[in-house]
């Protein structure tokens, strides 16, 4: 692959050799000398145009990691204030010749269409309510070094799967990967293609949760319901917040993650996301991890024979 657009694209045994090479990343990350030298010469811009604190950070320094140099294109202070178009700042981009472009969009398939026009290699660091592949990548990670693997265990997910990219890649790759996958949601906020998605569709939490290895809570996304249907935080809470007294049906050594950013006291109870069964500051420590797996596996070498080195 040149690109990493969806997990749609991805086949199990693709997954599984990401996911091998994001462990032997995870050690050089804990390493005293954190940096490699896999990309040493090559350049990796990011360009988000939404928000990020995460992912942003995380493909920063897993290019960092990796020996690549890194930019962050400011959206903020760049010309697209100026009305400069999405396909316009990408082929200046490109035009620099990085030899990897990291976006972040608004719209569902800004990704794809950036891969078409530049020359180099296109990572989807989420577009719109799409996909969002390295974040399904990074939370696979979390829960194969936890339970030791993926097939047969029993996911649930958890709150707004309507607006969630996460929940679309997650849901692909569990699939992918021979794991169950349950959702919980408010019908208001499930996706209209949602039973054709191999999924358990189950209207209360307590349905959901219960016997379930891994319990993942999705972020309210209140910016994406423009005027529509926003329910009331406390209302919310009271029947889609993962407190103790919900959690306590699932398995005891549950594993519960979710992606961040949280709403505190809205999709989840502190003390839950605080707790001991919480893998959230894992995830996060494997988000470096992954995206230096995807970054070296899309710029190997070998698939550049142009290098001089053997294809
Ligand atoms: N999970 C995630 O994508 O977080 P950020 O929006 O902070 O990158």
């Amino acid at each position: 692959h040149r690109h990493l657009l969806g997990i749609r694209d991805l086949s199990p045994a693709d997954i599984k050799s990401l996911l091998d090479r994001a462990d032997a990343a995870v050690a050089i990350s804990r390493r005293h000398e954190k940096k490699t030298s896999a990309l040493r010469g090559r350049t990796q811009i990011n360009l988000f145009y939404e928000a990020s604190t995460r992912t942003q950070s995380s493909f920063e320094l897993a290019g960092k990691r990796l020996g690549a140099d890194v930019m962050n294109m400011s959206v903020a202070s760049s010309s697209v204030k100026k009305g400069e178009t999405l396909i316009d700042t990408a082929m200046t981009l490109n035009a620099m010749r990085p030899d990897i472009l990291i976006i972040r969009h608004a719209s569902a398939g800004a990704a794809a269409l950036l891969a078409q026009k530049v020359g180099c290699s296109v990572v989807n660091a989420g577009d719109g309510t799409h996909e969002h592949p390295t974040q399904a990548l990074l939370d696979a990670l979390t829960i194969r070094r936890a339970k030791g693997r993926l097939a047969g265990l029993t996911v649930a997910i958890c709150g707004d799967i309507l607006h969630s990219r996460v929940a679309r890649s997650n849901i692909l790759l569990l699939n992918a990967m021979g794991a169950f996958v349950r959702v919980a949601a408010p019908s208001t906020l499930l996706p209209a293609g949602i039973r054709q998605m191999s999924v358990e569709v189950f209207p209360t939490m307590a349905d959901a949760l219960r016997g379930a290895d891994v319990v993942m809570m999705l972020r309210l996304q209140r910016e994406r319901m423009a005027g529509a249907f926003v329910p009331s935080v406390r209302e919310y809470f009271r029947y889609f917040g993962l407190d103790a007294e919900k959690l306590k049906v699932a398995r005891e050594d549950a594993l519960v993650m979710h992606p961040g950013p949280m709403n505190r006291g809205v999709e989840i109870a502190s003390e839950i996301a605080d707790g001991p069964q919480s893998a959230i500051q894992e995830q996060v420590e494997m988000g470096v991890a992954v995206r230096m797996a995807v970054m070296e596996a899309l710029l190997d070498p070998r698939r550049n024979p142009a290098d001089g080195v053997a294809a």
